[in-house]
């Protein structure tokens, strides 16, 4: 009997370890990439949808696990509570405790308004503009919540919400066998994403939020945020450009988006750190966490076009149109050089010499800065995304200014008729975040015993918080103060 020959059967065995190994890394690469990279598409049925829940594609860089994010209040509900804002509890059963920092969640959707959800790979979550810029009001406390888009988020605690995810991944809870079973009970997996998520994405979730955490960390020796604000320009210094860390503090209101077609030519920011609309949506793109490659520019083309046209809903109670009348007047004499759209001034900086407002913002973001900015986006390939040191605070036309409270850009002053009295006699401390609006004072219901239990202490004597400046209309006769404010409503 003729035995094997070894040499063949050696050959033989070497191709089929080669053979299979290569099965191996093919198969295991494919698998990896559909399990990790397939990417989704997201589908709307218009644009507003688009702006609620779209995605900026994001998910590399910044994408949470939608199954995680899911189930991290209910393993860590006393850092829900540690990071909520005041009295925003009563949401917490109801939104999966993520409702505790105040964001605008539409009856039946997955995750509130600002937050995306798209596959690659798995499905991941995402933040994009509506975040910040989607206001929840209320017209009485028994009202149900009502949603502008394109509006300051001013219930929105980015602060509590991140602080929230960074104590979690911190936490000695945050394991593989703490997380698993949560996740089994509410999702649906399969052995090879029970592997997926035990042994990789847990693990790199924890890794990334804890690296987040660590970029963040000079918020901690700064005054809070509060809802309705971020340190706009410290964020893209410290984490974007990798800056060294100084200890300015630039704490600044959510602003709204609407009527940005009347803005050509118009400085933007609130301390005229970009020169057009278009630099703005690229570099708050990039802030978010998007990759500026594939659908980028199509995507901000996009969302510029929308955000030329988006309005703010209209004054929802009645007006008295001999007042407006009269405060028509009043606003063409005292204001209009600066906040009508064609007046001489809007949409240039008024130098901290002559409006007085706090300065602190201002001195944020200086033209170093500015050029370490500009070298990152150049070298990402962005056009247009230039940026300047700021130079004061931009007059801007006013648009829906009934929802923009509390007002000026670090949200010091809580209501229009506190804005045209003189500073000494603005509030000193009030309470922010609360969602009626006051229809007296116009803005948001501040200082009553709701607005104590569910809002968040503002005090105007800390670092950026300063209430000082802008008198212009203080010294106006109350007659005319009451129709200026009439008037104010209808813009
Ligand atoms: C984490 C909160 C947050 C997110 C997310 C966010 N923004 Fe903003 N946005 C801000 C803050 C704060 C400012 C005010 C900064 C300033 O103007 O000094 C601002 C300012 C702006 C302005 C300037 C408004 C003006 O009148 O000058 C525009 C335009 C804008 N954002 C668009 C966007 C777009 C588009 C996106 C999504 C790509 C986005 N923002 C995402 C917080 C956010
Ligand atoms: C010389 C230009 C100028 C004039 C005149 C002026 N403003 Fe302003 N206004 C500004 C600037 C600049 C800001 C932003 C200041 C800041 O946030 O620190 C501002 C902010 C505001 C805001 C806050 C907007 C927001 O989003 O929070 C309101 C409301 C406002 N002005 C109303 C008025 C009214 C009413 C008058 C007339 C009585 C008036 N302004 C006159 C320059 C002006």
């Amino acid at each position: 009997m003729p035995g094997p020959r070894p040499r063949r059967s050696w050959t033989r065995r070497a191709l089929i370890a080669l053979l299979l190994t290569l099965v191996a890394i093919f198969g295991g690469a494919a698998l990896a990439w559909w399990k990790l990279l397939l990417p989704g598409e997201q589908a709307f049925a218009n644009d507003d949808a688009r702006f609620k829940y779209g995605s900026l594609n994001g998910e590399l860089l910044a994408g949470i696990p939608y199954p995680i994010f899911m189930i991290l209040p209910r393993v860590f509900p006393d850092l829900v509570e540690k990071h909520a804002t005041a009295g925003w509890g009563p949401d917490k059963p109801r939104h999966g405790g993520y409702g505790a920092f105040g964001f605008a969640w539409e009856p039946g959707e997955r995750l509130p308004i600002g937050f995306s959800i798209r596959q690659l790979g798995f499905e991941r979550v995402t933040v994009n503009c509506a975040l910040c810029h989607t206001t929840r009001y209320r017209l009485t406390p028994d009202d149900q919540p009502r949603f502008a888009l394109g509006g300051p988020a001013h219930t929105a605690d980015m602060q509590g919400f991140l602080g929230f995810l960074f104590d979690a991944a911190r936490d000695r809870r945050f394991t593989t066998t703490r997380l698993m079973p949560e996740i089994a009970l509410q999702f649906d997996l399969g052995w090879t994403d029970w592997a997926l998520y035990s042994f990789v994405l847990v693990p790199a979730t924890r890794l990334a939020l804890r690296l987040g955490a660590d970029q963040m960390a000079w918020t901690k020796t700064r005054p809070a945020w509060g809802p309705g604000r971020d340190d706009a320009f410290n964020l893209p210094k410290f984490v974007l450009t990798q800056a060294k860390w100084d200890d300015s503090v630039g704490n600044t209101d959510f602003p709204a988006l609407w009527r940005m077609g009347q803005r050509n030519g118009h400085l933007m920011h609130w301390g005229a750190e970009a020169r057009s609309v278009a630099a703005v949506v690229a570099s708050s793109a990039l802030g978010t966490g998007a990759l500026p490659f594939g659908d980028f520019e199509e995507r901000n083309r996009w969302m510029e076009a929308f955000m030329r046209e988006m309005a703010p809903p209209a004054w929802p109670f009645p007006l008295d149109a001999g007042l407006v009348a009269r405060g028509r007047q009043v606003f063409a004499g005292a204001c209009a050089a600066c906040h009508d759209p064609r007046g001489p001034r809007a949409g240039t900086a008024i130098p901290l010499s002559e409006i007085g407002t706090d300065p602190e913002h201002v001195k944020t973001w200086t033209q170093a800065d500015a050029d370490r900015m500009n070298r990152l986006t150049r070298f990402l390939g962005i056009e247009n995304a230039t940026m300047q040191a700021a130079q004061g605070y931009v007059a801007r036309p006013l648009v829906g200014v009934w929802l923009l409270a509390p007002y000026l850009h670090n949200g010091s002053v809580p209501t229009l008729a506190d804005l045209l009295a003189p500073p000494a006699e603005r509030p000193a401390v009030f309470h922010r975040g609360y969602e009626v609006i006051d229809r007296e004072r116009v803005g948001f219901v501040s200082s009553e015993r709701e607005a104590e239990r569910r809002g968040f202490r503002f005090d105007t004597a800390l670092r950026g918080n300063g209430k000082d400046g802008h008198l212009y209309g203080t010294a106006l006769p109350p007659e005319d103060k009451r129709a200026l404010i009439e008037y104010l409503k209808t813009l």
